[in-house]
């Protein structure tokens, strides 16, 4: 199923003594969705935000003609159950989390849904996706790591590409609408081959926060996914 490429900038490297700008000047230089990183400082070596900083951010994440701009949560934190309902009442749109971070995932995906959310699964570079089997009717997005999480501005690991692969043939063999995320290292010279091995919808931090000129930025990716 072709789908409309998704370019989802990521704040962890944006200026975080001016986020209410900085996601309105990447909404306005041409982000489809707001990626918003929360690290625990257990489950990944570094500590982030909360609920409390996508609360105040939800009003900024708004496009031409105050059209809401979707927020897209990526949990890195253990256990996840408590912080994903708090995330949803804080606004966010999408909620992922890491499997092997939960005890009881199909759990956490319902409780997720329950709460008015797309629920999402990540897969961290040497993380197995057999849990996938179990819930694939329960997912909405299947989020790649293509860096190990925790920090920004890391190198792109190529095995990503093959997982990507795999979970696009499950993808589209169980029909359903699900989108295919990947997340670390993505720059305007690889995106295109993520978009090849079945990626739709592409975060992106060090590439677009690191420039002074988001919108070149996120044009020069769309030309590339468009080639
Ligand atoms: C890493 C985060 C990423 C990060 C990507 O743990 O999940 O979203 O911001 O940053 P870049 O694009 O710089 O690799
Ligand atoms: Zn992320």
């Amino acid at each position: 199923m072709a789908r409309t490429a998704r370019i989802a900038p990521s704040i962890l490297s944006a200026d975080f003594a001016r986020l209410g700008d900085e996601v309105r000047d990447v909404i306005a230089a041409g982000a489809d969705w707001i990626h918003f990183d929360v690290m625990d400082n257990h489950y990944v070596p570094n500590l982030t935000v909360g609920p409390m900083v996508c609360e105040a951010l939800r009003k900024h994440a708004v496009g031409a003609g105050g059209t809401r701009v979707p927020i897209d949560v990526h949990l890195m934190v253990q256990p996840v159950d408590a912080l994903a309902q708090a995330f949803a009442k804080a606004g966010a749109d999408w909620i992922s989390f890491h499997p092997d971070a939960s005890t009881h995932v199909d759990r956490t995906l319902q409780l997720i849904h329950d709460a008015g959310c797309k629920a999402g699964l990540v897969f961290n570079p040497a993380a197995p996706i057999d849990a996938l089997e179990w819930v694939i009717d329960k997912v909405d997005l299947l989020l790649v790591m293509s860096v190990n999480p925790g920090f920004g501005g890391q190198s792109f690991i190529a095995s990503a590409l093959r997982k990507i692969e795999r979970l696009r043939r499950l993808i589209d063999a169980s029909g359903r609408d699900i989108r295919l995320e990947v997340d670390g290292g993505i720059k305007v010279d690889n995106i295109r081959r993520a978009a090849d091995a079945g990626a739709d919808t592409f975060v992106a931090g060090s590439a677009i926060f690191g420039q002074p000129d988001y919108a070149a930025v996120i044009q020069a990716m769309r030309r590339e996914l468009q080639e």
